[in-house]
């Protein structure tokens, strides 16, 4: 068990990538606190994490783009398990639209739950992963390095994520933390399907030259592996899990 003893916040652990983390996490024996906006959805994890063996499980349901919240997660988790080991910045949204039709309120929604919500969160935890040694990994996206029709608001959130988790290694380094992303391709889960036409989802599984979608507890095992003491020398690390899309040069729909 990887994680046996460790204590992880997840945020965005309601559904898909989310909740594919927290059961691997289960798995491996860390105990978890888990946020999420929809209480039910919530409730549906918590029993899938008590059925891969994890029986204690904190949930908080809330807006992680409010400070309050943020708070509140990090305060009761410390009063539940005494410490903090690893936080998950996973929560994360995908509005579709081209640059030169953005609105101000999809830029200001899109950075505050990609990127503010990791970097305030993690200025909350950071006083307790120095003292436990621990580490944090932020869920970005293979799509930093390409370029997808009506995707660069996300991808400009996600490309930001990528220089806070450099930046943050870099600057954490030396208490001993440390700080990476999972960079993942395509998964299918609420967030693509409520904005991607059927046609763009098959043309990225299409390009996918693994020939599939990954699956949520895929994703994961990574951040497993990310979070753990066998990735003891990784840091400031971008790690992709793309079944190779990015390196194609995909027609997309
Ligand atoms: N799916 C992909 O192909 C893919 C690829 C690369 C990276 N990613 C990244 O993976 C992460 C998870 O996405 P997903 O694909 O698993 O989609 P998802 O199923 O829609 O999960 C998104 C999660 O974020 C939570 N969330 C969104 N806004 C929030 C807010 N304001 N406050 C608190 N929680 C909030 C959602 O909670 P509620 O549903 O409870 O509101 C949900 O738990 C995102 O950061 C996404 O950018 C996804």
């Amino acid at each position: 068990m990887a994680l046996r003893g460790k204590v992880a916040i997840i945020t965005g652990a309601s559904s898909g990538i989310g909740a594919g983390i927290a059961v691997a996490f289960a798995k491996e024996g860390a105990n978890l606190s888990l946020t999420g906006r929809k209480q039910k959805n919530l409730e549906e994890v918590v029993k899938d994490c008590k059925k891969a063996g994890c029986q204690d499980v904190l949930t908080n349901v809330g807006d992680i783009t409010q400070d309050a919240f943020r708070r509140t997660l990090v305060d009761t988790t410390k009063k539940k398990f005494g410490k903090i080991d690893i936080l998950v910045n996973n929560a994360g949204i995908l509005l579709m639209n081209p640059l030169i039709s953005v609105t101000k309120e999809e830029y200001d929604t899109t950075m505050a739950v990609n990127l503010e919500g990791p970097l305030f969160l993690t200025q909350l935890v950071a006083p307790h992963l120095i003292e436990t040694k621990g580490n944090v990994v932020n869920n970005s996206s293979c799509i930093t390095t390409m370029t997808i029709p009506k995707d660069g608001l996300y991808t400009m959130s996600k490309a930001a994520l990528d220089i806070f988790t450099r930046y943050l290694a870099h600057e954490l380094v030396s208490h001993g933390v440390r700080v990476n992303s999972i960079n993942p391709g395509y998964v299918p889960s609420q967030l693509g399907s409520e904005v991607m036409t059927d046609e763009l989802q098959q043309s990225l599984i299409n390009a996918t030259p693994i020939g599939r979608a990954a699956t949520p507890e895929e994703v994961g095992h990574i951040v497993v592996f990310l979070a753990s003491d066998k990735a003891a020398f990784v840091t400031g690390e971008c790690f992709k899990a793309d079944g190779g899309l990015s390196m194609t040069t995909p027609a997309l729909a």
